[in-house]
């Protein structure tokens, strides 16, 4: 029988594909329990597909005991019983591959649940192998400098540990004990970890809290070269076993502290970009879109084969740790009215709520995240503009099922409403009544069906789209974003109007004409080129994608560079 994983894994697909985040146990639930499971995402699959996915992000689907959300595992071998079996996970990778969808799990090897047999083992004897498995100490006043993630719950990184008798080190909750990257048995585990899923047809990884691994008195304890160092060993090992496997870093740091973490090619094939994502947010309240530019300037190209990807919401906070704190005051000034919006100086908002349930600015924001140069995250739901809980405890509240229909439990489950992983949303705007696939499939003018045109039209082109090219040009005068994504056979030119208001742009192409420009999107904008010029209206928070015939002696006028 051919394998169909191995015609999915030439070349450089990451930079190509659409990329979907599935908190597994709030998707589907196929047996009726209350809990999505990964049947469930198999289930599904043919609605990514028709969506236009091409990749899907699991969130961590081992035994746990889900003190936050499966990033506390407490076997790495294992899929937690409610979620399925490893049957049921290699049936997903082969279903997903036949559907050219690829498949990344997530890789969490910062720390484990206290409840993880290493963790017992080591708290239990001082003289037990996986005692140095963990980080100890009699005081809890070592590593001072390394800050608080989880401000909001956690006083410091150090828990006295009654059994142990000292303290032990956790960078996240309590309940996630660090691991000691400094000895040698536990970089060969977390090493055996990533085989085990690999071998089981996982494309990759996104790999969580990457920078933390390895601490150091007197530093911040983060990207220190020893961390880099772990990531090449991992990188050489999927080159070498995994071929055409891929790496996704979630670093929450600034540009410069990022970059390294491509690693020239030698570590990650992606990078999150977080510094951009905030100032997204902050340039649509500010209804000008100068921040999101310079940012964009500011970002180095990723380097060789590698991708920056980008995300507009995720399962976590929207987090305003890039900001300065004047931002961060804006951001939440602009975002957080909620009384519960607030999480670690971040928002715990999904995408519409946040948005006013605005579908303008919801589909010029997809648009754009689609449109940057890198490789695009989705977080399920948010094509459908479904809302959020804040009432609901830490970031649970982005984490409800998904509405799948305005039926009983949103067509999640068969279970009734109490037994569900998590309640329903309810409020009338966001809730399954107003948002939902069934609902809004096929209605004309649904954000489901704007956001597939979207990927539709971004999938055909994905020369120009996966391109490491890109240009920002200005604007004068015009609150519009614009930017070029140079393709061998045909240029896109990106325009996103950030303002309440009509605007009129005019953009200066550079070293091309564009005697034939193309609306990719058909919404009726009007085009006019003069003298390399070209001119548009563009409505409030509209946006466009105008697709330009290179021309033949094109020398390359956009550079790799894109300052
Ligand atoms: C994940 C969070 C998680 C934390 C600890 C992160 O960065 O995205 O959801 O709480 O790592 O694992």
């Amino acid at each position: 029988m051919t394998d169909p994983i191995q015609p999915l894994r030439n070349g450089n697909w990451f930079r190509s594909a659409v990329f979907y985040e599935i908190p597994v146990r709030s998707f589907f639930d196929s047996n009726g329990d209350g809990i999505g499971d990964l049947p469930g995402v198999t289930a599904k699959l043919d609605y990514l597909a028709d969506l236009g996915v091409g990749a899907v992000w699991l969130l961590p689907y081992y035994p746990s005991p889900w003190r936050d959300e499966g990033y506390d595992v407490a076997d790495h071998y294992a899929i937690h019983p409610q979620l399925g079996t490893i049957g049921d996970l290699d049936r997903l990778v082969e279903e997903a591959h036949r559907r050219g969808i690829r498949v990344l799990g997530d890789y969490v090897m910062n720390h484990v649940s206290t409840d993880h047999p290493w963790f017992q083992e080591a708290r239990r004897d001082r003289s037990s192998p996986f005692r140095s498995w963990f980080l100890w100490s009699d005081t809890g006043t070592e590593f001072s400098r390394a800050r608080v993630i989880f401000r909001d719950s956690e006083g410091s990184n150090w828990s006295w540990d009654p059994v142990a008798g000292q303290y032990f080190f956790h960078r996240f909750t309590a309940t996630q004990a660090d691991l000691n990257y400094d000895t040698p048995a536990v970089r060969a585990e977390m090493l055996n970890v990533a085989r085990f899923w690999l071998g089981h047809g996982l494309d990759g990884y996104r790999c969580d809290a990457v920078p933390y691994l390895v601490k150091r008195e007197g530093t911040r304890c983060q990207s220190l070269p020893e961390v880099h160092r772990y990531f090449r060993e991992l990188r050489a090992l999927l080159d070498r076993e995994f071929p055409g496997t891929v790496l996704v870093a979630e670093a929450n740091q600034s540009i410069p502290e990022t970059v390294p973490y491509f690693g020239d090619g030698r570590e990650f094939q992606m990078v999150m970009h977080f510094p951009l994502m905030p100032n997204l947010f902050l340039a649509l309240g500010e209804e000008d879109p100068r921040r999101v530019r310079h940012v964009l300037r500011a970002t180095l190209p990723a380097p060789g084969a590698t991708s920056w990807a980008y995300f507009l919401r995720n399962h976590d906070e929207v987090t305003g740790e890039q900001l300065s704190d004047d931002e961060r005051e804006m951001l939440l000034w602009f975002y957080g009215r909620h009384p519960r919006a607030v999480l670690n100086g971040g928002l715990r908002r999904r995408l519409a709520p946040m948005l006013d349930g605005d579908d303008r600015r919801i589909e010029m924001m997809t648009a754009l995240l689609l449109g940057l140069p890198g490789a695009p995250f989705l977080y399920y739901g948010d094509e459908i503009g479904m809302g959020d809980r804040p009432d609901l405890p830490d970031r649970d509240g982005v984490r409800t099922p998904m509405q799948w229909s305005d039926g009983p439990t949103a067509g999640f489950s068969t279970a009734p409403d109490d037994r569900l992983v998590r309640p329903l949303v309810t409020e009338p705007r966001f809730g399954p009544a107003a948002r939902s696939v069934e609902g809004e499939t096929g209605r004309p003018g649904s954000l489901l069906e704007r956001c597939r045109t979207l990927l539709r039209v971004r999938n055909a082109r994905a020369e120009a789209f996966s391109s490491p090219l890109f240009e920002a040009l200005e604007t004068p005068g015009a609150p519009v974003l614009a930017f070029v994504r140079p393709g061998a056979s045909e240029h896109v030119l990106c325009l996103y109007n950030f303002a309440s208001t009509v605007a009129d742009v005019q953009v200066r192409v550079p070293a091309w004409s564009a005697p034939n420009p193309t609306d990719l999107l058909d919404r009726g904008i009007a085009l006019h080129v003069v003298d390399g010029a070209l001119g548009c209206r563009l409505d409030p928070f509209g946006f466009a994608w105008v697709g330009f015939p290179p021309v033949p002696t094109d020398p390359g006028a956009a550079t790799r560079d894109p300052g």
